[in-house]
């Protein structure tokens, strides 16, 4: 009988899969829609990317705007003062994704 649980325990995996692959595109590309936002910074930085719990500054004002692509990715890769680092926490994709994002937020 256990050939029967073969194909459920298929199901199972492939539904990971999709699930994995849809919180790599987030729905409307924005840093405040991105699930990885949502898991890893919305606790500091706020649902709306403006700050507050925990101390974490907005992420949409001219000191982020004025920050270059590397010093995002450092600041977020290494932290950066009461700012914990995410090296080994997220891939190098999800961290280029979401610099992008607060790139993409600062240009409004
Ligand atoms: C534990 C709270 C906390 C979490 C979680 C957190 N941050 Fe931060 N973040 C901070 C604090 C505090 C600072 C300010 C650091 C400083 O300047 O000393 C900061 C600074 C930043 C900055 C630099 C802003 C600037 O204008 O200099 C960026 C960019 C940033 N965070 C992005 C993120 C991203 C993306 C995530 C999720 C992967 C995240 N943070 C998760 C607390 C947090």
């Amino acid at each position: 009988m256990k050939t029967a649980l073969l194909p459920l325990s298929l199901v199972a995996l492939l539904s990971c899969f999709t699930i994995a692959y849809a919180q790599k595109a987030p729905v409307d590309g924005s840093l405040t829609a991105n699930p990885v936002y949502g898991k890893n910074c919305a606790k500091c930085h706020g649902k709306t990317a403006e700050g507050r719990t925990f101390g974490g500054p907005s992420l949409a004002n001219a000191k982020t705007a004025a920050a270059s692509t590397d010093d995002l990715r450092g600041i977020i890769t290494n932290g950066k003062g009461h700012m914990p680092k995410f090296t080994g926490k997220l891939t190098a994709e999800e961290i280029d994704t979401l610099v992008q994002q607060i790139q993409a937020l600062n240009k409004k």
